[in-house]
């Protein structure tokens, strides 16, 4: 028996943070599924390449050290949107998945598509302008010389092609409990999740 908690949401709604949080309270594994769009996207450089890089895609190309960028963003972004790479991808999450002792996985397509019978299924969002600023001091932290501004029209050029493309869209799960994080900080998100989760626990 395994215990499945799928955490979708659009980009920078702090999704990773309290994935990563979640996972390490309960001692389950955590993947990141955009890690995967952007490793095909590191390697390929038209859309037939992208079939060929997920069909082919092992856990070491996750580790490529180039992944984080905006441009690999906005490419994985573009490979999402090619059913052929997509369906290429779903046997190794939801291998991942079926991982004792539970596991969890965070994208956008989790609790609708890769994992729709999961045991908590959570939408975390903000708003556009705080999810771009808090990229944007990350970014910053990190070296970057970026705007602010390019950063909130990169997030929402990301959003609305996730939003918008025909398979998998970017979309709650009809039975996702949605936390909005525009007001929480990191450490009060990551504590209302792990309530939600304790209290399935409890009932499964
Ligand atoms: O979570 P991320 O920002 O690393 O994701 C990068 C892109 O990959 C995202 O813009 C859309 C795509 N993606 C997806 O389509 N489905 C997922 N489950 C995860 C990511």
């Amino acid at each position: 028996m395994t215990f499945t908690i799928a955490i979708d949401g659009p980009a920078a709604a702090g999704k990773g943070t309290i994935s990563k949080a979640v996972a390490a309270h309960f001692g389950f594994g955590h993947l990141d599924t955009g890690l995967l769009y952007r490793a095909v996207a590191a390697r390929a450089l038209d859309g037939a390449e992208a079939t060929e890089a997920a069909r082919s895609l092992t856990p070491e190309d996750l580790g490529a050290g180039n992944l984080r960028s905006a441009e690999v963003a906005q490419q994985a972004s573009r490979v999402a949107a090619i059913p052929e790479v997509r369906a290429a991808l779903v046997e190794f999450q939801r291998a991942f998945a079926r991982k004792g002792p539970g596991a969890v996985l965070d994208g956008r397509d989790i609790g609708t598509v890769i994992c729709p019978d999961a045991e908590v299924k959570i939408f975390v969002t903000a708003s556009d302008e705080i999810r771009a600023r808090r990229r944007f001091d990350e970014l910053r932290a990190g070296g970057s010389s970026t705007t602010y501004d390019a950063v909130l029209a990169d997030v929402k050029a990301r959003d609305e092609r996730d939003m918008n493309r025909a398979d998998a869209p970017l979309k709650p799960a009809v039975d996702a409990v949605i936390v909005d994080t525009s007001d929480l900080s990191i450490e009060a998100a990551v504590s209302s999740v792990i309530k939600l989760i304790q209290s399935r626990m409890s009932q499964s």
